[in-house]
C-alpha cells in the first residue's frame, strides 16, 4: 500500500513535467491551441509550426506521413505526454497509422466537423478542406457515417487557401473565397465545416463573403477530447501555467 502510494507521487511529479505536444504545417493549429488552453490553462505546450513544409494539403499521403512521423518522433523525444495533430490532413492521411506505429503514445486529431454539421440539424453544409483532406478515405467515412437523406454535402478543395493564411497573402485569399462562392451560388448553403485549421483564422472573412451562414470547426471538439484523454490516463496537470514553447521549423 506504502509502495503504491509513492509510485503515485512519482507518476504524478513526472506529469508536471510532461507537456503536450501540438503540431501542424504551420499557424493553422494555433486555433487549435488557444481552444484547448482555454479548457486545460494548468497545462504547458510546445507547438511545432512545420511553416517550411507548408502546404501539407497539396502533397501525397505517404511525403505527408513522412514528414508528420518525423516531428511526432521530435515531440516524443521531448517527453509529450500526448500529441495532438492540430492538422486535418495530417490527422486523414496519417492518425491511424501513427496510432498502430506509436502504441505508447498517446494521440488526438481533427478531422472536418461533418458530425456536428449533421448532429445539427444542417440541411446543406459546404465543407471548405485541402485537396489531400477531400481526396481521403477519412472524409468519405465521415460523410458515410454521418449524413441523413435530408442532409446534402458539398465538398470543396481550396488549393492554396492554408498557404495564402500562412503567409498572411489577403489578396489571394479574397480571390479563393470569391471563386469558392461562386461555385456554390446557386445552393442553398446554410453552413460551411472549415476542414483546415488554418482557416479558422479566417472567420472573420469568411463571414464577411458568406452572410448568415454558420461556420464550424472541430477545434473544441478537439479540446475536449484532449481533456478526457488526459483524465481518463491519470496524466492531468495542475501545476503548469499555460506556457507555450514554440518551435517553427
Ligand atoms: N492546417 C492544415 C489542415 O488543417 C494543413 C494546411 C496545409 O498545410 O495544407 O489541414
Amino acid at each position: 500500500m506504502k509502495a503504491f502510494f509513492l509510485c503515485d507521487i512519482i507518476k504524478k511529479g513526472d506529469n508536471m513535467k510532461q507537456k503536450i505536444g501540438i503540431l501542424d504545417s504551420g499557424i493553422g493549429g494555433t486555433s487549435t491551441l488557444e481552444e484547448i488552453k482555454k479548457l486545460l490553462p494548468n497545462e504547458d505546450y510546445i507547438y511545432y509550426a512545420d511553416s517550411k513544409n507548408n502546404p501539407y494539403g497539396e502533397k501525397t499521403p505517404e511525403e505527408i506521413y513522412k514528414i508528420v512521423k518525423n516531428i511526432v518522433e521530435f515531440l516524443i523525444a521531448k517527453n509529450t505526454k500526448l500529441i495532438v495533430l492540430a492538422c486535418n490532413t495530417a490527422t486523414t492521411r496519417c492518425l491511424k497509422k501513427l496510432k498502430i506505429e506509436y502504441p505508447n503514445m498517446l494521440f488526438v486529431g481533427t478531422v472536418p466537423a461533418i458530425k456536428v454539421a449533421c448532429d445539427n440539424n444542417f440541411k446543406h453544409t459546404l465543407v471548405l478542406a485541402t485537396p489531400s483532406t477531400i481526396d481521403s478515405e477519412r472524409t468519405k467515412e465521415l460523410i458515410r457515417d454521418n449524413k441523413r437523406i435530408d442532409q446534402e454535402i458539398t465538398l470543396i478543395s481550396c488549393e492554396g487557401l492554408a498557404n495564402a493564411i500562412e503567409t498572411h497573402n489577403d489578396k489571394k485569399i479574397e480571390e479563393i473565397l470569391l471563386s469558392v462562392k461562386e461555385q456554390v451560388q446557386d445552393k442553398n448553403i446554410d453552413s460551411i465545416v472549415l476542414g483546415c485549421t488554418h482557416y479558422s483564422l479566417i472567420k472573420d472573412k469568411i463571414s464577411e463573403i458568406f452572410k448568415d451562414v454558420t461556420l464550424l470547426d472541430g477545434n473544441y471538439g478537439v479540446a475536449k477530447e484532449v481533456k478526457h484523454q488526459l483524465l481518463i490516463n491519470n496524466l492531468l496537470n495542475e501545476e503548469g501555467h499555460g506556457k507555450v514553447d514554440f518551435i517553427k521549423s
